[in-house]
């Protein structure tokens, strides 16, 4: 945990080499909201290329974790690495400007204004001239041109001119999931991208999380099991602000301890069927 965000003027303005490591490490990571300890001591690794879900009951502190990594929350204690590089004390923009996105729980575009508009506003950290370092600013396309492959991507080129509003939930999904996408982050939080969204549009919305994770890494928060189980490498279980088991999709859902988790009386007891990290 040596290296440290690099200063303004300094930054690399070539593509940067692959991270061989972890895409995301974090090492005993607490956070308070005054006398309430939300999280205690996490340690996670998300490995580069991967897709990692994040599950856990109501209140496990998913979203505190995602928001203790983009930089929205001070953590009480830990360290975090993004990419090898320690960003423990580095605010949002700086995370994202080493290649971190992320989505929002509850869906945060502008709902007045256009899908357009909306998408260019997702640009907006790069609108001070600040192309990401692991882009060439040869290779870096014009904004509008940008929104409008990233529309492609979502599914939203037939959209781009209407109020976001008029939009159906799913297709708000994608908005928010294009958002992210504007900066083509390299690595992606995504928190519980099919929140609201209806049964008729879950298969479209998962596809999209499918196509959107390819070449990136991403830690997923989501609570559709049948979701996580289809798009995840991987499954962390978190439990009372603390990480309480990791595995494959299919040995965290024969995993008893998750199942009563999940039913709301987990107790831990001796020689239960288990994983571990
Ligand atoms: N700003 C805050 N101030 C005080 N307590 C908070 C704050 N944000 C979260 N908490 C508390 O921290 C705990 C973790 O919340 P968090 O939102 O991270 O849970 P979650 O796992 O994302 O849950 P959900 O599945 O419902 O989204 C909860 O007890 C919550 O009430
Ligand atoms: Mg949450």
């Amino acid at each position: 945990m040596s290296a440290a965000v690099p200063r303004r003027g300094a930054r690399q303005r070539d593509a940067a080499p692959v991270h061989a490591g972890p895409a995301i490490a974090c090492r005993g990571v607490s956070v308070r909201f005054g006398d309430f300890q939300a999280l205690t001591s996490v340690d996670l690794d998300v490995a580069t290329g991967q897709t990692l879900a994040l599950i856990g009951p109501n209140g496990a502190g998913k979203t505190t974790l995602l928001n203790a990594l983009s930089g929205r929350l001070a953590m009480a204690g830990g360290r975090v690495q993004l990419r090898g590089r320690d960003i423990t004390a580095a605010p949002i923009h700086a995370r994202a400007k080493l290649g971190l996105g992320r989505s929002f729980q509850i869906i945060n575009i502008f709902p007045e204004m256009t899908v357009l508009e909306n998408l260019r506003l997702g640009a907006q950290p790069l609108a001070f001239g600040l192309q990401p370092f692991w882009r060439g600013v040869q290779g870096w396309p014009r904004l509008e041109e940008r929104a409008r492959a990233v529309a492609a991507l979502v599914g939203l080129e037939d959209a781009l001119d209407l109020p976001a509003a008029m939009l159906s939930h799913g297709r708000q999904r994608a908005v928010e999931l294009g958002l992210a996408l504007m900066a083509d982050p390299p690595v992606l939080l995504l928190d519980e991208p099919l929140a609201g969204v209806g049964q008729a549009e879950i298969a479209a919305t998962t596809a999209l999380i499918e196509r959107v994770r390819q070449g990136r890494t991403v830690l997923l928060v989501e609570h559709n099991m049948d979701v996580v189980m289809r798009v995840s490498d991987e499954v962390v279980v978190m439990m009372g602000g603390e990480v309480l088991t990791r595995g494959t999709p299919a040995q965290v859902r024969a995993d008893a301890r998750v199942r009563r988790a999940y039913l709301g009386e987990f107790r831990a007891a001796p020689g239960e069927e288990s994983v571990h990290a």
